[in-house]
């Protein structure tokens, strides 16, 4: 038997940082994983898509560059290049990571658990005081007939080329952050979202203007869709206020959510599960019922996000960490941010267009708003919602407002550079007093 002072179990973002960590704090600590290193996020998340963006996003400046003159006909946009290109950037990253893991004992394998400070891996047992499990998720399957010839997330990250017509099932993150990388290589795309709004659970102003925005770039979303069955010819067929359509397509991808990677237990032992199947935690991600077993990220469900993972990590490590402010982005053309102190409510909305910022203006990306909620008395920042270019990087300032408790009088007393996106936030304070 081999002891540790932790085991994790899970090599993605929640994992690696939190093992990285607790490494770095003098501990032993044994990670196991049983595939890549660097997980969803690192292998079929968050970077090979970004990689994807930054190529949509490259075809969208070019066309966007007329207004200033620039003439660029014949552009030849190779996707097969930009999925290359994004391999290397994972090799590259992934051994990032395992530098970053050098004082951490990393088995690959995959761990089972035997009792609450046991695991055993290829026929050897290991002890430690604490376990964290930290085995993320995988695409949840679409329900309905014909499911079997729908994508998911990870295949449609290993297609070669794009289609001509892409139909695809959800239009919440993975949905139209797809959707913006199909469109800016030409693919016809529809979305069908079975919500009355994208982005179901965020701000739904915001989320419409989204709508409208990818709308203008000649996606088509149709909202308030009950997809009911795909068939072999890539025909989706769908219900909606009574009326059944259907599409045809020559590809369809399913992005309907993702369902937790529970870890498998030895007979006698079994982990405690909410009602949608995530391990069941505490405020503090101390499993249910059990002693020094911890479950961080994706397998918890509280926040489905690489970032709050290894947030959460860091609880169980015992740092300060305010999870109850998580920003989150939706890396479409334009993209989207949203941020919320989850424990308050915002009473009053401040909004502004980015057609009133020099910044966004002479760049030529008039397209945005940003919309900044607080609480009347308290005059609390609470909430922000952003879409428009760069609303990635805006987010951050009003995260860090938000979280460090700023009023509205705080951000004022605070110069923000001319002429910035920055300003946006900041303006939209100054533009409220004046009307009040
Ligand atoms: P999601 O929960 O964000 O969206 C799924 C969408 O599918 C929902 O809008 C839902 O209403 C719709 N839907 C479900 N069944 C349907 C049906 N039968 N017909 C039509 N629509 C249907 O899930 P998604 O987009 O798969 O993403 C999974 C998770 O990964 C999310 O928690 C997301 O936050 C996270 N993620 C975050 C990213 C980021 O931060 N940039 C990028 C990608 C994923």
């Amino acid at each position: 038997m081999q002891k540790a002072d932790l085991i994790i179990i899970g090599g993605g973002p929640g994992g690696y940082e939190t093992a990285a960590e607790a490494a770095s704090r003098g501990n032993n600590v044994i990670l196991f994983e049983k595939s890549s290193l660097g997980g969803t996020c690192l292998n079929r998340g968050c970077i090979p898509t970004k990689c994807l963006c930054a190529a949509a996003g490259a075809i969208h400046e070019i066309n966007n560059s007329v207004q200033f003159g620039i003439s660029c006909r014949n552009v030849v946009a190779d996707y097969s290049i930009a999925r290359r290109r994004a391999e290397t950037v994972i090799e590259e990253l992934r051994k990032g990571v395992e530098e970053f893991l050098k004082d951490v004992t990393v088995i690959t394998a995959e761990a089972e658990f035997l009792t609450d400070n046991r695991v055993e891996a290829n026929g050897i047992i290991y002890e430690a005081d604490t376990i964290i499990i930290a085995t993320g998720s995988k695409p949840a399957e679409l329900p309905v007939p014909g499911a079997e010839y729908t994508l998911n997330s990870d295949d449609f990250l290993k297609l070669k080329n794009l289609p001509e017509r892409l139909t695809i099932i959800g239009g919440g993150v993975i949905g139209l952050e797809f959707a913006s990388i199909a469109n800016a290589y030409g693919t016809r795309v529809t979305v069908l979202e079975f919500c009355k709004e994208v982005l179901p659970g965020c701000d739904a102003d915001v989320a419409k203007r989204l709508k409208s925005y990818l709308g203008k770039r000649g996606i088509d979303i149709v909202t308030d869709a009950k997809v009911v069955s795909v068939d072999i010819t890539r025909t989706v067929t769908y219900e909606r206020k009574g009326k059944t359509s259907t599409i045809e397509g020559d590809m369809v991808l399913a992005a309907v959510g993702r369902r937790p990677v529970i870890p498998h237990c030895k007979e006698g032992l079994s982990l405690p599960l909410t009602e949608k199947g995530f391990i069941a935690v505490d405020d503090s991600f101390l499993v249910d019922g059990m002693n020094d077993v911890y479950a961080i990220g994706d397998v918890n469900g509280k926040c489905m996000l690489a970032h709050a993972a290894s947030a959460q990590g860091r609880v169980v490590l015992g740092e300060d960490i305010n999870i109850d402010v998580i920003p989150s982005v939706v890396f479409t053309q334009p993209e989207c941010a949203f941020v919320n102190d989850k424990t308050l409510t915002a009473t009053r909305t401040l909004k502004l267009p980015y057609s009133s910022n020099g910044r966004a203006v002479a760049s030529g990306h008039p397209d945005g708003i940003v919309k900044l909620g607080y609480d009347e008395e308290s005059r609390r920042i609470v909430s922000c919602s952003v879409v428009g270019c760069h609303a990635a990087d805006i987010i951050a300032e009003a995260a860090l407002a938000i979280s460090a408790k700023m009023t509205l009088k705080d951000m004022r007393r605070s110069v923000h550079a001319h002429p910035t996106l920055s300003e946006l936030l900041y303006n939209a304070i100054i533009m409220s007093a004046a009307n009040e």
